[in-house]
């Protein structure tokens, strides 16, 4: 049994993964049934507000909008459509397993059916899948069939990334629904890899943990360069031009935050420890993003002495520039760091304010990275947003009380913050 690929589909979870297959399938002519369990979010798409930041997207749905249905109620998603996307979250728990919780009560609100399946976008377990089907048939639902398709878009690009994947992972069991979904995925001509459930479901965990590692290894690499005399920036560019290394995620920072990194490598090491195995390196991966966010206190610290009574400016607040997400950002420890320390903290993002506030107490928050940077001991930049890469330092220098730039993403020109009579302390250089 196959599915044309026009047929409907759902997408059940509309966050930052669930909102952008929809748009993204719908762009490619699929009619896209959404369900989510937020009535306020869901009122508010049906507003034809859209509840998160990420470029494109609003303009994607206002093209698309005949083709999305929102609502709260699974029942009209089950009429039209065969292939149920399922992209709700898996937030990590104190053990650092993943909170499957959420999969779990979609699982459940599935009735018996041989016509319909689930697709799990949702990064999950290995083993996942496996535990799913059984539950389906101690149920009496064992025609449901099952697919785990993961996704790989970043937040930032999300909408260009599901429009032009590197691939495209499929892991199913050879019924119909495989084919469906690689019928659905056609039109945008990605290598597909078809495999078994596990192996998909393992291929997103590894995905992310390598690339936890590689930015763990080139922070380690510049915290040996502060200490040598080498520039990172300069090491990073002979590296990564070896084609067997790449250039990509080889930036140093002040650490890896946001909705996935973190709670993927913890998952993938926390499944390893589960099944027996110590996956040491993770371990490692995970320690040395920790204390890299801290160094920035250090290096405050070494120009500014006690931190007690300091004013410190935050610029950029979300994980990574081009999105509202604050989920694990870095500004969320630094913030708390600094403050504990005896420093008050003022801060500016471009669009994360809203969520700031309701993660980040004893913060004054500034309408504009001048606004924050108002009789300040020290800048912090935190987030690389474009806009900060283009400030004008001398109007920065005549704004700050003090003269410290602490860049915590290397976007600043160095050359240009240190003609402006400010100091300049980076990332490995
Ligand atoms: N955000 C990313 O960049 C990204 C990238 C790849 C994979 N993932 C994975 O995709 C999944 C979703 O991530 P996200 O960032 O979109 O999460 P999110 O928190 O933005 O969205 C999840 C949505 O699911 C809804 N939901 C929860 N329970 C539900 C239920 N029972 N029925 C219907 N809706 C329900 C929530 O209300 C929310 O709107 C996670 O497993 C994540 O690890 C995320």
């Amino acid at each position: 049994m196959s599915t044309d690929a026009s047929a409907p589909i759902a997408v059940i979870g509309t966050g930052y993964v669930g909102l952008v297959t929809a748009a993204g399938f719908a762009e490619l002519g699929t009619e896209v049934w959404c369900v989510d369990v937020d009535a306020d979010k869901i009122a508010r798409l049906n507003r034809g507000e859209i509840p998160i930041y990420e470029p494109g997207l609003a303009e994607s749905i206002d093209r698309s909008r005949a083709r999305l249905h929102f609502g709260t109620e699974l029942a009209p998603a089950l009429e039209h459509a065969r292939l149920l996307f399922v992209a709700v979250g898996t937030p990590p728990t104190y053990s650092g397993d993943a909170d499957l919780s959420a999969v779990h009560a979609v699982v459940d609100a599935m009735p018996a059916s041989d016509h319909h399946a689930l697709v799990m976008k949702s990064t999950v377990p290995v083993g996942t899948g496996s535990s799913i089907k059984r539950i389906f048939t101690e149920h009496g639902k064992s025609g449901f069939a099952y697919v785990s398709c993961p996704e790989f878009l970043k937040e930032g690009s999300a909408l260009e990334d599901f429009l032009k994947p590197d691939r495209v992972v499929i892991g199913d069991d050879g019924n119909w629904a495989g084919d469906a979904v690689a019928e659905l995925y056609a039109p945008l001509d990605a290598p597909l890899v078809r495999t078994d459930v596990a192996s998909a479901e393992m291929v997103k965990l590894a995905a992310n943990a390598f690339l936890a590692t590689k930015i763990s290894f080139i922070n380690e690499i510049a915290n040996v360069c502060e200490e040598t005399g080498a520039d990172v920036l300069e090491v990073a560019r002979g590296m990564g031009l070896d084609q067997r290394i790449g250039k990509h995620f080889l930036r140093p920072g002040i650490g890896f935050g946001g909705s996935c990194f973190p709670k993927d490598v913890s998952a993938l090491k926390q499944l390893a420890g589960n099944s027996g195995y110590h996956f040491q390196l993770l371990t490692a991966v995970i320690e040395v993003n920790e204390l890299q966010k801290r160094r920035v206190v250090g290096k405050l610290q070494k120009h500014l002495g006690s931190l007690v009574g300091k004013r410190i400016a935050l610029l950029g607040l979300a994980f990574k520039p081009d999105t509202d997400d604050m989920r694990e950002a870095s500004s969320l420890v630094l913030s708390a760091r600094l403050q504990a320390d005896g420093a008050t903290v003022t801060a500016y993002d471009p669009v994360a304010e809203e969520e700031a506030r309701k993660l980040m107490t004893g913060v004054r928050f500034a309408d504009s990275a001048l606004g924050a940077l108002e009789g300040v001991d020290a800048c912090v930049l935190v987030t690389e947003w474009k806009e900060f890469a283009a400030l004008n330092w001398a109007e920065v220098a005549d704004t700050m009380a003090g003269s410290l730039i602490v860049d915590g993403r290397n976007c600043a020109d160095r050359d240009a913050v240190l003609a402006a009579g400010l100091s300049y302390e980076g990332i490995g250089r």
